[in-house]
């Protein structure tokens, strides 16, 4: 298959893109990432060299573009998203433009195009949120977005299936959980709390630090929606989860741990306004259909984790820095 990836260079989607190219020997995967402050070329760098990989600056708004992409791919996998919810409380109109707009281009040029497979990755926080005893979110969990980012990625969920019941487009959705990991943007809790704890800064915890979120390894993720694209139900969506509840400032505690420091270096801080309480995904539809389940647990991967920064200073300080957004012009002579 030729794969059009979009938003490959963001952190989920550049594990996806080094996961197929890994796993998939006859794959090709053309990446288009409009490199917005999210989106870094140094998470594909060892990739420049590669004859099945393909990077195109560009943005998923530009119908001419999305066009020429799509109709050279096989299947598009999209992950290009403004994803980060303080921002969307920040700046709400990025995230309908990218995350509604975007996705309703790239699915008329994939219905023009004879149909074209199109996979939507999405996440749980559509669901909006659960109390301590709720059940997890599953399939059939109705849509209820609280932040401006969660309503526009429900608004583009919706706009793919609809496009499904349309026009036949031959779609699949999974909603996923939080994930952690490598290339993980360091202004998300777990790559924020490990830089800043690694540089010798506090860790700042939002309200009383009792949230919880259903943490699951990228690499877990992309396995995920691997499956979902190649054995997945035409129309179907899939809820993909980690198994991995904990409280926030149980995760900053194992972090702490694993780094041998002292509770001293947290930091409560005044809440994120509408901050969803609790997520969990109940993973047993995928389980069953398509036989995955996660393979790390979060205590290994926090583990894992936490050494991969420890070894890849370079690249975080590089992106505390800003210096990052200088490799594109580098590489490309623009
Ligand atoms: P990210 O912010 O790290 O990366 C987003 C990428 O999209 C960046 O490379 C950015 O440059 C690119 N992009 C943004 N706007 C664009 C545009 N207009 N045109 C082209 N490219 C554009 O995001 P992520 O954490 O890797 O998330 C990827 C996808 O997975 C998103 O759709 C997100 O909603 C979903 N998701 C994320 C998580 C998570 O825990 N991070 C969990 C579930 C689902
Ligand atoms: O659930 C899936 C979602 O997970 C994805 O769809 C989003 O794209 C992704 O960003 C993530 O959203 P969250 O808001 O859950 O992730 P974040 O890392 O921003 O925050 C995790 C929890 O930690 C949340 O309860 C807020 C809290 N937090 C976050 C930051 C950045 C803190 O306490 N301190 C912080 O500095």
């Amino acid at each position: 298959m030729k794969l059009l990836v979009t938003g490959g260079a963001g952190f989920i989607g550049s594990n996806f893109v080094h996961h197929v190219l890994r796993e998939h020997p006859e794959d090709e995967v053309v990446v288009l990432d409009l490199l917005t402050y999210a989106g870094n070329l140094e998470n594909l760098s060892e990739l420049q060299v590669n004859p099945r990989f393909r990077f195109v600056k560009g943005d998923i708004t530009d119908a001419e573009i999305v066009d020429s992409l799509v109709a050279q791919c096989d299947a598009v996998v999209h992950f290009a998203a403004e994803s980060h919810v303080d921002r969307s409380i920040m700046d709400p109109a990025a995230f309908v433009r990218t995350n509604v707009l975007g996705t309703q281009v790239l699915l008329d040029a994939a219905r023009r195009h004879g149909g074209r497979r199109f996979h939507h990755v999405s996440t749980d926080e559509v669901f909006g949120a659960l109390g301590p005893d709720d059940a997890p979110f599953s399939e059939v969990t109705p849509y209820d977005p609280r932040s401006p980012y969660s309503a526009s990625k429900a608004g583009s969920d919706h706009l793919v299936r609809a496009y499904f019941h349309t026009y036949d487009l031959p779609v699949t959705i999974s909603n996923c959980s939080n994930n952690y990991g490598p290339y993980h943007f360091p202004e998300k809790l777990i790559p924020l709390a490990i830089t800043n704890l690694l540089e010798g800064q506090n860790v700042p915890v939002y309200g009383d630090g009792k949230q919880v979120r259903d943490w699951l390894h990228v690499e877990d993720h992309c396995r995920a929606i691997d499956l979902v694209l190649r054995k997945g139900r035409i129309g179907e969506t899939y809820c993909v989860g980690g198994n991995g509840e904990r409280e926030n400032i149980a995760i900053v505690r194992t972090l702490l741990g694993i780094l041998g420091l002292g509770e001293d270096t947290i930091e409560y801080v005044k809440d994120r306004p509408g901050h969803d309480r609790r997520y969990a995904i109940d993973f047993s539809k995928i389980k069953r259909e398509l036989g995955w389940e996660p393979s790390v647990t979060l205590d290994e991967g926090l583990r894992r984790t936490v050494e991969w920064f420890r070894t890849h200073e370079a690249w975080w300080k590089s992106v505390k820095s800003g210096a990052y957004r200088d490799y594109y012009g580098k590489q490309y002579g623009k």
